[in-house]
């Protein structure tokens, strides 16, 4: 393990909210048992994506496209990024134009298996840095943005299935993500307190060594993306029924609950 330390702590705020009671129009039920189940899923996966752009605030949703985060921490030592950062009053963009590129769903567990592409993420907000990235001591708090392009992410979500009031509902335990970029664009405003040249010659070095930058930077940003992500679809899904979804799903909890 090269990371001894690696906490990425981040805050965001949902209210509680009553769950789906009618099937939303948003929402496409694909069947398991249809051959064509993952293209189905696919366009219903398609749908979900469009209507969290805007939010869902009758299930407390908030939008996905901006997406505010009012705090990120990160911790981590060792490795070649070496860094103690905050980023406040987070702006996400471009979530919005999430490409759904495949969609599976587990016969058995019902973990979904989804592939997306994000042609272009803009995340802005204030930093707060003391560390090392590439070796390069970096010190300094000011406003920043980062600009990673066709963004493609597999995500791998964990689901138990449980009934409430007659329906059946996925809780969403785990998210794992793997994703690659085609480019990162980034500006970190006054870098080692506003010395420009240094700010500018440290800016334009992390732009043109985006690719290591990014490497580096790659347990911060899958851990911090699963965060979100996380918490999105545990929000979505204790709200919206799997049944909406999957119209023939089958819970098979108490089953599997007696043989443990
Ligand atoms: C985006 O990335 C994918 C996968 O890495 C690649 O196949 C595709 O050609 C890229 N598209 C653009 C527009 O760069
Ligand atoms: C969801 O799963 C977590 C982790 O297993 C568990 O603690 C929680 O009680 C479950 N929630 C529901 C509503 O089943």
């Amino acid at each position: 393990m090269p990371y001894k330390l690696f906490i990425v702590t981040l805050v965001l705020h949902y209210t509680a909210a009553e769950h789906y009671k009618i099937k939303p129009d948003f929402v496409k039920t694909c069947f398991k048992s249809d051959p064509e189940f993952d293209d189905c899923s696919k366009q219903a996966v398609q749908q979900l994506f469009n209507a969290l752009g805007p939010g869902l605030p009758e299930i407390g949703m908030v939008p996905l496209d901006p997406l505010k985060i009012p705090k990120i921490r990160i911790l981590q030592g060792d490795g070649p990024v070496n860094v103690n950062a905050a980023l406040d009053d987070v702006i996400v963009s471009g979530f919005g134009d999430t490409e759904v590129l495949l969609s599976q769903v587990d016969g058995k567990s019902y973990s979904f298996y989804t592939k997306v592409r994000v042609p272009k993420i803009r995340i802005e907000g204030t930093y707060d840095l003391k560390g090392k990235i590439l070796l390069i001591p970096l010190v300094g708090r000011g406003l920043c943005w980062f600009e990673p392009t066709n963004m493609t992410i597999d995500i791998v979500s964990d689901v138990k299935l449980y009934d409430k009031d007659g329906f059946v509902f996925f809780n969403v335990t785990g998210a794992h993500v793997k994703y690659t970029i085609g480019g990162l664009k980034l500006r970190m405003n006054n870098l080692f307190d506003g010395i420009s040249s240094l700010e500018d010659s440290t800016n334009s070095y992390l732009n043109a060594n985006w690719r290591p930058v990014s490497e580096s930077l790659r347990p911060i940003l899958s851990k911090t993306i699963e965060d979100i992500l996380l918490g999105f679809l545990q929000q979505l899904f204790h709200n919206l029924p799997a049944n909406f979804m999957i119209g023939d799903i089958k819970n098979n909890i108490k089953k599997s609950d007696k043989k443990v």
